[in-house]
């Protein structure tokens, strides 16, 4: 079919194929009322053998300030921030909310992308630990922001990584203190720079004369692990920790690119820790923004930046083996207006060989979406983009898109790869930009197929498979699997796809993850409020889809505030463990402890009271 000019028209017919997709009414069956005139032809629900395949009652939204999972599931705590990892360590204290010290030893904040890993008969998580919530986190002070630089170190103490051995003892998960496998990695962890922005003018700063030693790692969102047992922690907005002491600092068209502003954030860093002073070492920021690659099973292993796979606001890494034994890397970078990468490995996986430096060398990518379903993946040379080096692009990958005209898309957040086939799904949280405002390199961003409604509030997931099922491959078919939104309030395309309907309503989707059964699991991150666009929906959640019907159901609802970020699943499949992120946000939730307690970020452990496998 021949690319019509008409870009405008192109896009509502798709829009149209997506609100209109029959084969997915199934799953309004089970509500009366709105929308759901099953089409003449469309199987009634009781005939859907997806039910075996989501074999759960579905939760309804709430406003409480607990977990709830689906009849026949339980859930228990694992860990939650500042809980100690070393028996030395101390016991979190509500008053003082820590201290660098205790920090240094203890799970750290706001816990976000994880991996499990096996090794010998120990069970270890690999989590991320994000941001810091400031006002909970400085609780103890009047100010409730750092003060001083104790204060500074302890947040610098409490992002990063943990990396922690977990056990099941009497039906709890819980963390074994004193493995030899505990770490900690900070914002003060030595790590390595690896690929084409090592050792060149812009990662070289006073402190690092090679530009190949950043020390630690900041703003670690999403996750990924190797087909070789690495994890990968991905830095996201590591903007936010830097700001300038002269505030008159000149900032760089390439450093607004990035969001990078001379005022702090309110982590004050750049105040107490000159590194994250712009106006002092301008290059130390062209050091965070990577991927990060951690050996969790040893603990004196160097993380390594891969700044071959580029430098955006990365949110996860989906990685496969291709058919030919390349590493491909799927990435999203999350901001308004921002683009899908990939990265393709010079060098092939054998599981026998030594893979540690497969991510450090190969070709990198962006996507064009168009209007008629296809897509194509542009390589970032300096051909292409007419950027002086590789090293450039690897360190102004955005600038490196906008070059070569990618897809401006709606804030890509977690991409997952099915496990039995070759598709690939995103997240695309949401975007109140789109068709109103450029992003901040200026590109414009107009309604286009793959995003294709204006202020999307509610987000979307968006599939593509590539041609011949060959990663490597220029070119790919997409479609759009799910528009969240809200039929309670809404008639029209913000009333979502077929799909959706006042069972399952949710927006922000985020956190995506398969599992061993192909069902795809989408985690929110959106607005909480219950209210306007937003009634009905509850605090965030995760719901689970079928990704054969497209049926999708509810399965946990998270306490006050939150976020529902993080998922994996312990080597017999009969613990899914799940992120909740920053309860309490807003100063309403004392998730966990209950009571007046502090809240806490923490991780979660679901079972099924059946004892059988649960994804
Ligand atoms: Fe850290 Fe885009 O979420
Ligand atoms: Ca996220
Ligand atoms: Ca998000
Ligand atoms: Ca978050």
């Amino acid at each position: 079919m021949p690319i019509s000019q008409n870009t405008e028209t192109d896009f509502s017919l798709i829009l149209n194929k997506v609100l209109n997709r029959r084969q997915l009414l199934i799953g309004c069956g089970a509500v009366g009322g709105m929308r759901l005139a099953l089409a003449p032809g469309a199987q009634a629900i009781n005939e859907i053998p997806s039910e075996k395949v989501l074999d759960f009652e579905a939760v309804p939204t709430n406003l409480l300030d607990t977990v709830t999972v689906p009849r026949g599931h339980s859930w228990h705590i694992v860990a939650s921030w500042g809980d100690p990892l070393w028996s030395h360590g101390e016991r979190f204290d509500e008053q003082t909310r820590g201290s660098a010290q205790s920090q240094k030893l203890a799970f750290g904040d706001n816990n976000d992308g994880m991996e499990l890993f096996v090794s010998d008969s120990r069970t270890i998580l690999a989590i991320n630990n994000e941001y810091l919530n400031l006002p909970i986190m400085y609780g103890n002070r009047v100010s409730k922001m750092p003060e001083t630089s104790a204060d500074v170190q302890k947040g610098q103490a409490a992002i990063g990584i943990t990396i922690m051995e977990v056990s099941l003892l009497n039906g709890n998960w819980s963390v074994t203190k004193d493995s030899p496998l505990n770490r900690r990695i900070t914002a003060q962890t030595p790590m390595k720079l690896t690929g084409p922005a090592a050792q060149t003018n812009l990662t070289i700063t006073s402190l690092d004369q090679n530009g190949d030693f950043p020390l630690g790692t900041l703003n670690n969102c999403g996750s990924g692990r190797t087909p070789w047992n690495t994890y990968l922690s991905c830095e996201e907005n590591f903007n936010l920790f830097f700001a300038s002491s002269d505030r008159e600092y000149n900032l760089s068209t390439e450093f607004r690119r990035y969001g990078i502003r001379t005022t702090d954030r309110g982590y004050g860093w750049y105040r107490h820790d000159e590194r994250f002073d712009i106006a002092k070492h301008p290059n130390e920021i062209n050091r965070f923004g990577y991927i990060v690659e951690v050996d969790p099973l040893d603990p004196s292993s160097i993380p390594r930046k891969h700044s071959a796979l580029g430098r955006f606001k990365h949110e996860n890494a989906a990685i496969t083996v291709n058919k030919d034994n390349r590493i491909v890397v799927y990435m999203g970078d999350d901001e308004r207006g921002e683009f899908l990468y990939r990265f393709v490995s010079d060098a092939v996986f054998h599981p026998d060989a030594d893979n540690s430096k497969i991510l450090e060398s190969g070709s990198l990518y962006v996507a064009k979406f168009e209007n008629n379903e296809r897509g194509k993946w542009l390589e970032l040379t300096p051909e292409s983009t007419g950027m002086s080096s590789q090293a450039d692009i690897c360190v102004h990958t955005r600038k490196a898109g906008s070059l070569v005209g990618a897809t401006t898309m709606d804030r890509p957040e977690w991409i997952a790869i099915h496990p039995h086939d070759n598709t690939i799904y995103c997240c695309l949280t949401n975007n109140k930009n789109r068709g109103r405002k450029t992003n901040s390199g200026g590109d414009e961003t107009p309604v286009n197929g793959a995003n294709p409604r204006p202020n999307n509030i509610y987000g979307h997931i968006i599939k593509w498979r590539p041609d011949e099922d060959d990663h490597t491959n220029s070119n790919f078919t997409w479609d759009i699997f799910a528009l969240a939104g809200n039929p309670y309030v809404h008639s029209g395309p913000n009333a979502g796809s077929p799909n959706i309907d006042p069972t399952n309503v949710f927006n922000s989707p985020d956190g995506l993850a398969f599992d061993s059964r192909g069902r795809l699991w989408i985690q929110t991150d959106g607005n909480y409020s219950n209210d306007g666009d937003f009634v009905e929906m509850g605090n965030n959640q995760m719901l689970v889809a079928d990704t054969n019907t497209g049926e999708i159901k509810r399965f946990l609802v998270g306490p006050k505030e939150c976020e529902v970020t993080g998922i994996t699943w312990s080597i017999d499949r009969k613990t899914m463990f799940v992120g909740i992120q920053h309860p309490g946000e807003r100063g309403h939730s004392h998730f966990p402890g209950g009571k007046q307690s502090v809240p806490r970020s923490s991780i979660i452990a679901v079972t099924r009271d059946d004892g059988k496998m649960i994804g």
